[in-house]
């Protein structure tokens, strides 16, 4: 089943040069349909950012903006404007940028528009949009047609068309939009990109990624994500926060850059998890309590690769569950499987037991043996805040393109709303759009892997 009926006028401007409906090529998928196309826009794989030391603007300085300012700040990143409906939050911001020693930044705290007030000025040349979901795409356009490069928080933007407006508006601008995903930049994940690249695993057969996070307490929470975070489990059903688990093992495949993702089925759990929470721990006369809640507690979606691979994505934020994104990546060689990390190679490890990473250093990734001591230190989920944003600043200081471009955050955003898809309809198969347009058979690596 596709949802390209979402998609934008745009798609209708595209060429098909070779469109052939493949129901019956795998057994079991029916209305899938898959068509080979080459767009008509210029494409932005590969284009470098226009090389300056970007003048950076934040949009939403909650818990996250925050975070992420500390970290831009101790990479140099000159701050020049920021952004909040909540004038003390935009102003703490401003005084973390003036503490650090640069020029106080313009402050735009009036109203949910007042982003575009902000983003109508011509001394910003990148922005950071760090809001809650509904509003990433609308903010993420708005820079972009204001000329601006812009970079999305995750889970990007939240359905299939929105996925196209930024691969469209990317193309058509010439700016660049990508998504944030920090967990990419991993001590780990660098390390297992690098081994899989080498070729330690073998030929890739299948991954798995995952978002275990138990945010019960936050999502009651009277401020920060307690504030939006909980309405979205009132109204969709599905993953919807795919990316932390899943960009890394796109990377270690390969996806968009040889592979892509083909299709996805998924299923969620019945939902009790948040309404026994709320029984527990609100008064009686709390609103929250007549609040209906449809996103099951444990979403497992199963992904198909072009090529034949199989990735499992599995998300539960409401019940009781140890941290874990499980970052799995197995090949016909070895596997890797992390919290905690351990790894398997056929002929090595004796008696069938996991082996140390720590046998496995000299693949570290060199921006972590460069930056890991700052990295470290200026903290962020163990460091891999700080070295994305130190990698974000070099590629545009360098004149390179970004690591995970426009196709990256547009394959890994529709995870979401296809896996609600596919929920919907009884856990029928979702074909994934090929937002690169034919091109993911040209590239061959992630530039995480290749380029410091
Ligand atoms: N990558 C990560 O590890 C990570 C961690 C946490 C959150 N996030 C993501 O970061 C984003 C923000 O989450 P958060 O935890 O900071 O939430 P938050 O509620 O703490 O912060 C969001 C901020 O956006 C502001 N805001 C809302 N609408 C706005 C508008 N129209 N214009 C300007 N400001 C607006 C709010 O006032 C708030 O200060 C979300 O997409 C979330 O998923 C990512």
């Amino acid at each position: 089943m596709s949802l390209e009926g979402t998609t934008t006028g745009s798609w209708t401007r595209r060429r098909f040069v070779q469109a052939a409906a493949v129901g019956a090529m795998s057994a079991g998928v029916s209305q899938l349909a898959h068509a080979e196309v080459v767009s008509e826009h210029d494409t932005m794989i590969d284009v470098p950012f226009q090389k300056r030391d970007p003048r950076i603007a934040m949009i939403g300085t909650g818990g996250r903006g925050t975070s992420l300012l500390g970290n831009l700040l101790a990479a140099d990143g000159q701050v020049v404007a920021v952004c909040d409906i909540v004038k003390s939050k935009a102003e703490n911001a401003s005084a973390m940028v003036v503490a650090s020693g640069q020029k106080k930044p313009r402050l735009y705290a009036d109203g949910p528009h007042d982003f575009e007030n902000m983003l109508a000025t011509d001394d910003i040349d990148l922005v950071i949009v760090a809001t809650p979901w509904n509003w990433h795409a609308e903010q993420a356009i708005f820079a972009m047609k204001h000329g601006k490069d812009v970079a999305i928080e995750v889970p990007g933007v939240t359905s299939i068309a929105d996925c196209w407006q930024i691969v469209r508006t990317s193309e058509e601008t010439r700016r660049h939009c990508m998504m944030l995903e920090n967990c990419c930049y991993g001590y780990n994940e660098t390390l297992v990109l690098r081994m899989a690249n080498a070729g330690l695993f073998g030929d890739l057969l299948y991954g798995e990624g995952a978002y275990l996070h138990d945010l019960r307490a936050i999502l009651f929470s009277d401020e920060g994500e307690g504030l939006w975070r909980r309405a979205e489990h009132t109204q969709r059903d599905g993953n919807l926060y795919p990316s932390h688990g899943l960009g890394p093992v796109a990377n270690y495949m390969g996806i968009q850059r040889g592979d892509r993702f083909d299709r996805i089925v998924s299923m969620s759990s019945r939902e009790r998890s948040l309404d026994a929470y709320r029984k527990e721990h609100l008064q009686p006369n709390d609103p929250r309590l007549s609040e209906r809640y449809v996103t099951g507690d444990m979403n497992t979606s199963l992904i198909k690769t072009a090529n034949g691979l199989t990735i499992t994505v599995k998300h539960t934020v409401s019940t009781p569950h140890p941290y874990d994104r499980i970052n799995l990546i197995a090949g016909t060689k070895g596997i890797f499987q992390d919290y905690p990390p351990r790894i398997y190679f056929d002929n090595q490890n004796k008696d069938e037991a996991w082996g140390s990473i720590d046998a496995w250093k000299q693949y570290a990734h060199p921006l972590w043996q460069r930056e890991g001591e700052i990295a470290k230190k200026v903290g962020g989920h163990g460091g891999m805040d700080y070295i994305m944003l130190y990698r974000l600043l070099q590629c545009v200081r360098e004149g390179l393109p970004p690591d995970m471009d426009v196709y990256d955050a547009a394959a890994w955003s529709a995870v979401a709303p296809l896996s609600v898809a596919s929920v919907s309809r009884g856990s029928e198969p979702m074909e994934f759009p090929d937002f690169t347009s034919g091109r993911w058979q040209q590239r061959k690596v992630s530039a995480i892997a290749t380029q410091v």
